[in-house]
């Protein structure tokens, strides 16, 4: 197979992660015969600094005529006190909306040599395997929002069109997996989230092999803090998702090992780790390659559909913890923490 892949490493630690992940990539390559064509270019303060703004117009062409963007991380105290539009997070939001990429793909798994991270006890995160699904383009963060001196408001709008689209993403990828689907609304309150319902209900007759429930978001809040195990597959809303896939995150304990998708309905889509360009320690060698290289895997899975060699990158980086090598964020006691590279090296060794 051949494929062109944009390559946006960013700012602070992004382009050492980065790294990483197209080494990791280049073997997989080499291992199953694929070509993966690569083309470097710039987006948050890295474009800031050399064109002024924070996606320019020539990122988005390389983009476009590629078959998948690779992120690395945005942003840092440098841009902090730039005007609003010169800020790489708008880089970063302008990018999702030119692609329309709808589609949030949060997945969060337990490592069980990593758990004395999380904030829950060992037997409740252990079997922690989900996927939260979020719609990225609408609902109230894009609705009109009005301000008088003492009121304010912010519309919720979602078209069946638009929650058609999701979830039959969040269905597909359900199939991919143990075939279960939590759809989260606010169906007692909320005229959205009844049409979200009714869209579900509907949909569900087409993937007769999925099980699907619906589950208040108050009540999703708490079941996934005392019994995440039980997810698989949760789809929501924009807001509902910013707030669940954040909670989910801390889960497991460790922002250095969460990958994360954003895509479309052709499977399209820009790959990238949940953390941030971590300034207090670019440079360092110190920075944890784990989720960059975990969001290659989602990029073989869900763009390319190449699932053995997305499973070969995700089985590497599991042997390689469970063989208790970590990069400093994770290194306990007495093991001493390998720098990216070594870490690199390591999963590659066992690719
Ligand atoms: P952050 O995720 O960059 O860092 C939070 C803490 O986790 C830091 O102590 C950092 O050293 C550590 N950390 C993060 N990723 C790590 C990794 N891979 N390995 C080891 N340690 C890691 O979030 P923070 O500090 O709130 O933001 C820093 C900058 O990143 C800000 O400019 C922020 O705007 C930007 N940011 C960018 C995001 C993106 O590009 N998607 C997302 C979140 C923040
Ligand atoms: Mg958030």
């Amino acid at each position: 197979m051949e494929k062109k892949i944009t390559v946006l490493p960013g700012d602070g630690i992004g382009p050492e992660v980065v790294a990483s992940a197209v080494r990791v990539l280049q073997a997989i390559g080499k291992r199953y015969n694929h070509e993966f064509q690569l083309q470097y270019a710039e987006i948050g303060g890295a474009a800031i600094d050399q064109y002024n703004n924070p996606l320019p117009d020539k990122t988005i062409a390389m983009c476009e005529e590629s078959d998948a963007i690779l992120l690395g991380a945005v942003g840092g105290p440098k841009w902090d006190n730039n005007p609003p539009e010169l800020r790489p997070e708008k880089g970063l939001l302008n990018i999702r909306k030119t692609f329309d990429l709808f589609s949030n793909l949060r997945p969060v798994k337990a490592f069980p040599s990593l758990l004395d991270a999380s904030p829950l006890k060992r037997e409740v995160a252990e079997n922690v395997d989900l996927m939260i699904v979020r719609e990225l383009t609408g609902g109230i963060y894009f609705g009109e929002k009005h301000r008088d001196l003492d009121q304010a408001s912010d519309l919720n709008i979602y078209s069946r069109a638009e929650i058609e689209r999701i979830v039959d993403n969040a269905f597909e990828l359900a199939r991919l997996r143990r075939g279960k689907l939590c759809s989260v609304d606010k169906a007692n309150v909320l005229e959205t989230s009844r049409l979200w319902r009714e869209v579900v209900e509907e949909k569900k007759e087409q993937y007769p092999d999925v099980e699907v429930e619906h589950n208040l978001v108050d009540s999703v809040a708490m079941k996934l803090i005392t019994n995440p195990g039980h997810y698989d597959v949760v789809v929501t809303d924009n807001m509902f998702g910013d707030i669940l896939s954040d909670e989910a995150s801390v889960i497991t304990g460790s922002l250095g090992v969460l990958p994360s998708a954003s895509i479309r309905s052709d499977n399209f889509g820009l790959y990238e780790p949940v953390h941030g360009s971590a300034p207090d320690i670019a440079g360092q060698g110190k920075a944890n390659p784990a989720a960059t290289i975990l969001s290659v895997a989602m990029m073989l899975r869900y763009s390319f559909a190449l699932l053995n060699e997305a499973a070969e990158i995700e089985r590497a980086v599991s042997a390689v913890f469970e063989d208790g090598y970590f990069t400093a964020d994770l290194a306990k006691g007495d093991s001493r923490a390998l720098t990216t590279d070594e870490w690199t090296d390591r999963v590659i060794a066992e690719i």
